[in-house]
């Protein structure tokens, strides 16, 4: 994969943590046509650890590797309240951004970040990694192509442990933007009306239990059932409509179809009559980690010019949508109407 002018894309990563680790394998061992040339982190272990065996350079400052090296595009990987002043600074480089989810910490810094990247005529993406998920994609096509006829409800399950490293926000905004913008982008409906409950019950400032609803206006109703209280890892998603059920799950990225066969030749109007428990269809998918997918349609929005793989303004709207979620739990308050559509502007 080339630049429009033909030569090899440079591409550095800033911010060398658990995921900027992974940024570092992937574009330097599985993105054709780009080189990793940079990497900054101001740990000085984490920029060892992030070389060792590598061609790469290492920076202990963004700004000084910007100055220093000719980059094409950069992974942001910072904790998230730097993705704002990081992201300028790429921009101001002249350089193509995909910045981690959430995009921000708040609106105005989302809102700054896109001006910028237009400003700049530079591309500006968002690192949400589910929507790269070839189980995903495979259920995106099958919904479009009608496979369930009408949807009826979207379940997402997104339990674990609790991982020490994150101080900075609660479950809901760490975890919850991945479900609400899978749930966007499948059914391609907004939501007119939200409800979350919340708990602390081990983190120490943050709420760590999370159970939210959505209604969205084309009737399909969201489900988000998220904690990091499980002592095991569990990331599924469940599709129910008029033909029966899709659950999908992240980790094993297997896609499994629970057929109702009263679907089959009962129509009455538009609906079925009845539902029973019919055969069950593992459906083949071409599995892949979801970030080398990420990262290789990214490089390849940046050379041809197209559009970012995932719009910036969707990743707003999620972050705003798990906020709006935390906001309805503290206040025990449905969130409806206005205070809803401004997320979605
Ligand atoms: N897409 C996903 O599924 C996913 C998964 C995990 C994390 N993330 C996101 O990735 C980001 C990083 O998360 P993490 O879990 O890797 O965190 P982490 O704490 O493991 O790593 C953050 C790194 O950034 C470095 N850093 C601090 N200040 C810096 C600066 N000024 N310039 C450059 N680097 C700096 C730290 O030294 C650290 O090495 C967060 O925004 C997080 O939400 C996304």
């Amino acid at each position: 994969m080339t630049s429009p002018d033909g030569r090899t894309l440079r591409a550095g990563v800033i911010g060398l943590g658990m995921m900027g680790r992974n940024h570092v394998r992937v574009w330097d061992e599985a993105v054709p046509g780009v080189q990793l040339v940079a990497v900054a982190d101001p740990d000085a272990d984490a920029v060892e650890r992030a070389t060792q065996g590598r061609r790469a350079r290492g920076f202990d400052d963004p700004a000084r590797m910007f100055a220093e090296e000719e980059l094409d595009l950069v992974s942001i990987v910072a904790p998230t309240s730097l993705h704002l002043p990081v992201t300028l600074a790429a921009l101001a480089a002249g350089v193509n951004v995909l910045v981690e989810k959430p995009i921000a910490a708040t609106r105005e810094e989302a809102t700054r970040m896109i001006e910028a990247a237009r400003d700049a005529g530079r591309m500006l993406t968002v690192g949400h990694i589910e929507r790269f998920n070839p189980a995903i994609r495979e259920l995106r096509r099958r919904l479009a192509d009608g496979e369930l006829g009408r949807v009826f409800q979207v379940h997402a399950t997104r339990l674990g442990p609790f991982p020490a490293r994150i101080r900075d926000v609660g479950v809901v905004v760490d975890l919850a933007p991945h479900d609400l913008d899978i749930m966007r982008y499948l059914i391609g409906s907004e939501p007119i009306r939200i409800f979350a409950e919340t708990e602390r019950r081990i983190h120490t400032e943050h709420e760590d239990l999370f159970n939210g609803m959505l209604k969205f206006a084309n009737g399909v109703i969201g489900v988000l059932d998220i904690n990091w209280l499980t002592p095991t890892k569990k990331r599924t998603l469940s599709v129910t409509g008029e033909r029966g059920m899709y659950v999908a799950d992240y980790i094993a990225q297997d896609l499994v179809f629970y057929a109702n066969p009263e679907a089959n030749g009962t129509w009455v109007n538009d609906g079925v009559t009845s539902v029973a428990e019919g055969e069950m269809t593992r459906r083949r998918i071409d599995r892949q980690e979801p970030l080398t997918v990420e990262l290789t349609e990214f490089a390849a929005a940046v050379r041809s010019g197209g559009e970012p793989p995932v719009d910036p303004h969707d990743a707003m709207v999620a972050l705003l949508l798990a906020r709006k979620m935390v906001e309805s739990a503290e206040s025990g308050q449905v969130i409806a109407g206005e205070a809803l559509e401004e997320v979605i502007r």
